[in-house]
């Protein structure tokens, strides 16, 4: 079906195409209304823009589906590997098992940091952020990958990813190490992508840690869940430092950045924070709900909401199910889950939130698994980002592949002053 989009503008009418995606998403194509009309379109915030075309992550916010190239969220949850789900995602099928198994090969021919990158974490100091250690060291990373810098062709993509998502797991486990004291672990080549990174965070020299099997289950699948979500915060940023040209490791490193604030990737963090608010405070669930409904509160219920799904959503109920399982087997007693529970109750009957249709989103979960998992706070958002570097290297692949990539540049609307003069120093 092909539409027009007629916009009558100073007493003239344009006609826009209308673009149809293959899940029938309807968009209004506006790349030539500047152009034609002197105008610009104001979206404060793009909930109403796209800002490309994309074939990696399809999702039905209303729906509550997510798939990741075509297959849904659920399938991959209950048949995939994290690393199977990676490879997916960036090269848009599922691979062969002959390229699985070259890719597993090449992760773990990846997964040690060059020695003089170690050396990079002792100027930190111990108490820094880990997000701001990933940051950095990714960015690092690419001073030790020179021929990495220049992709062209396909050996060399796969090599580069391969590194990445190998050693981000790496760097991640040994910025805890540094911030506790205790020397780094080393990768074993035995073990799969999520055991080795509990290895390398858990293990000390004279004694290895081994993860029950539901919490290695547990991990691998908040990574799968975590691959990609289109053009959420820190792919968007991706996206746009990637489409200046910047290598890989660059644009990754700034997904990093983006991925920090509280609003996105922290926020699984600020949902423990919350539960520790509430229950040093002493005041019980409803109070504190009652406090979030308050008019010009400023307070929200963190780990609720979502800008896309409306209805629920899907990596929640998931992880649900698996945080009800591996807290069953843990036999966890902590009292910041009795309260996550009660809040998710009181919320999930409470009008403010079912009118709004805010419910559990995945980072309300996703805090209680890591959490009950030993991951100590300040790791949350580096776990987040360990699991989304498959899709920020797809869409850097997708912008990399694409012979008409322009470079991202917004417009804005000025609103600042209008000509001044300069006043001279001592008139001031
Ligand atoms: N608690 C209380 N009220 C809320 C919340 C919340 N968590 N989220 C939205 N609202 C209210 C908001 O005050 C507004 O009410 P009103 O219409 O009376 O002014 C209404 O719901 C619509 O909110 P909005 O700010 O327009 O929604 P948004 O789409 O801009 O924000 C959000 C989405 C996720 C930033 C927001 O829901 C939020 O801040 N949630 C808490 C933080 C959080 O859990 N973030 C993780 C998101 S999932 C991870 C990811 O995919 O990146």
């Amino acid at each position: 079906m092909s539409h027009t989009c007629r916009i009558e503008l100073d007493g003239q009418s344009h006609d826009f195409p209308v673009v149809e995606g293959t899940e029938n998403e309807l968009a209004i194509d506006i790349s030539a209304l500047r152009d034609r009309t002197g105008y610009i379109t104001l979206d404060d915030g793009y909930g109403n823009t796209g800002s490309c075309k994309s074939s990696i992550t399809y999702i039905d916010g209303d729906q509550g589906i997510l798939r990741y190239r075509g297959i849904p969220i659920e399938q991959l949850a209950e048949s995939s590997s994290f690393v199977e789900t990676a490879w997916l995602v960036i090269w848009g099928r599922l691979p062969t098992p002959e390229e699985h198994d070259r890719f597993s090969t090449r992760l773990t021919r990846n997964q040690m940091i060059h020695e003089s990158l170690r050396n990079h974490f002792e100027g930190f100091p111990p108490n820094a952020h880990p997000m701001a250690i990933l940051s950095a060291m990714i960015n690092a990373m690419s001073c030790y990958e020179p021929g990495m810098m220049e992709i062209e062709d396909e050996t060399t993509l796969e090599q580069a990813a391969a590194r990445l998502i190998s050693k981000v797991r790496t760097i991640a486990a040994a910025s805890y190490k540094m911030s506790v004291g205790q020397p780094l672990m080393y990768p074993r080549a035995d073990y799969k992508y999520a055991q080795n990174f509990l290895h390398m965070m858990f293990s000390i020299p004279y004694k290895d840690y081994e993860p029950t099997p539901e919490v290695a289950r547990a991990l691998n699948l908040f990574l799968i869940l975590h691959a990609d979500h289109e053009q959420n915060c820190s792919t968007s940023t991706v996206r746009m430092v990637a489409s200046s040209g910047a290598n890989m490791y660059a644009s990754c490193a700034a997904g990093v950045c983006a991925l920090w604030g509280p609003l996105h990737g922290g926020a699984n963090v600020a949902v423990i924070e919350m539960l520790e608010f509430i229950r040093q405070s002493g005041m019980n669930v409803a109070e504190y709900v009652s406090r979030v409904k308050a008019k010009d509160s400023k307070l929200r219920l963190m780990g609720f909401g979502h800008r896309v799904y409306k209805n629920f959503d899907p990596r929640a109920k998931i992880l649900k199910e698996a945080s009800d399982k591996m807290l069953a087997g843990m036999k966890v007693n902590d009292p910041l889950l009795d309260i996550a529970r009660e809040l998710e109750e009181v919320a999930l009957r409470d009008p403010y939130f079912v009118e709004r249709k805010l419910y559990p989103n995945v980072d309300f979960y996703s805090g209680i698994i890591l959490r009950a998992m030993g991951i100590p706070l300040n790791m949350f958002t580096v776990m987040f980002a360990m699991g989304r570097v498959p899709g920020w290297i797809a869409n850097w692949k997708e912008i990399h592949d694409d012979p008409k990539s322009r470079i991202y540049r917004p417009r804005q609307m000025y609103m600042g002053n209008t000509i001044q003069d300069y006043v001279p120093r001592d008139l001031r």
